[in-house]
């Protein structure tokens, strides 16, 4: 399987024509490259207005309830409408910026598993907690708690990115041998709680200050299906030499 790269915008850029802009460079500059999967997920009000296709969408976060009186909510309904095909959940920023729970994650996967589309879960430890030696304990928590009650036979379409909270957007990129022991610690926790097949076929992405001179460390040393890219993915330049790189 080609590596699958999903470029998180975040909530940028600041208008339909600067988002309009970046998606046509990026287009242009990978159009002869394919030898990933590339996924972009820009803000939701941008969504409708980018989606075509010359390139894969997804969305950063979705509600799990499919419509009704949740004021400021989209749902994962109305993004399968739109013809999205990945929604990024549990990211980091929603946890701690917006109070998202394992709970609130667990319910908008298995919203997203009763649609056409695939679920990006996001996972990883902040630095006090990996400074305690706490990394493997955090990721059981939050596995156990965003997969519960989800049937094996669903699950395997689900994403799993390992996003070390310390290393998001602060160039301080984690090492790959630990990245490569995170991999295998998630391998043998789906082992265990589905089995050997369903975790080989789960993707596992790294995220956390990927650019185009560390990408290949985490696809090939580390052995990850691909990555998940902030700040690198809205520079134009930097994102098309980070795909070519690959
Ligand atoms: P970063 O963000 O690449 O800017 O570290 C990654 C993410 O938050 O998904």
């Amino acid at each position: 399987m080609k590596p699958l790269i999903i470029a998180n915008w975040k909530c940028n850029p600041l208008t339909l024509r600067e988002a309009q802009d970046l998606l046509s460079s990026v287009v242009s500059g990978i159009k002869d490259s394919d030898n990933s999967e590339i996924v972009i997920c820009p803000p939701f009000c941008f969504l409708s207005s980018l989606i075509n296709d010359s390139i894969l969408f997804g969305a950063q976060n979705c509600y799990f309830e499919d419509k009704g009186a949740y004021t400021g909510e989209v749902s994962a309904l109305m993004l399968e409408d739109l013809d999205c095909k990945y929604v990024i959940v549990g990211h980091s920023e929603r946890r701690s910026l917006f109070k998202e729970t394992n709970q609130d994650i667990n319910l908008k996967l298995k919203k997203l598993l009763d649609s056409s589309l695939i679920p990006v879960l996001c996972i990883g430890e902040n630095r006090e907690d990996r400074e305690q030696g706490k990394t493997f304990e955090i990721l059981i928590e939050q596995l156990e708690e965003c997969l519960s009650g989800i049937l094996k036979e669903k699950v395997n379409k689900v994403v799993i990115a390992y996003e070390p909270i310390w290393a998001i957007g602060t160039g301080k990129n984690a090492e790959t041998e630990k990245i490569e022991e995170v991999r295998s610690f998630i391998k043998d926790f789906l082992i265990k709680k589905f089995d050997k097949d369903t975790s080989d076929k789960i993707r596992i992405l790294y995220g956390g200050s990927v650019d185009s001179n560390n990408i290949n460390s985490y696809l090939k040393e580390a052995k990850m299906d691909g990555v998940l890219v902030g700040g690198a993915s809205i520079k134009s330049e930097e994102f098309i030499k980070l795909v070519k790189s690959i």
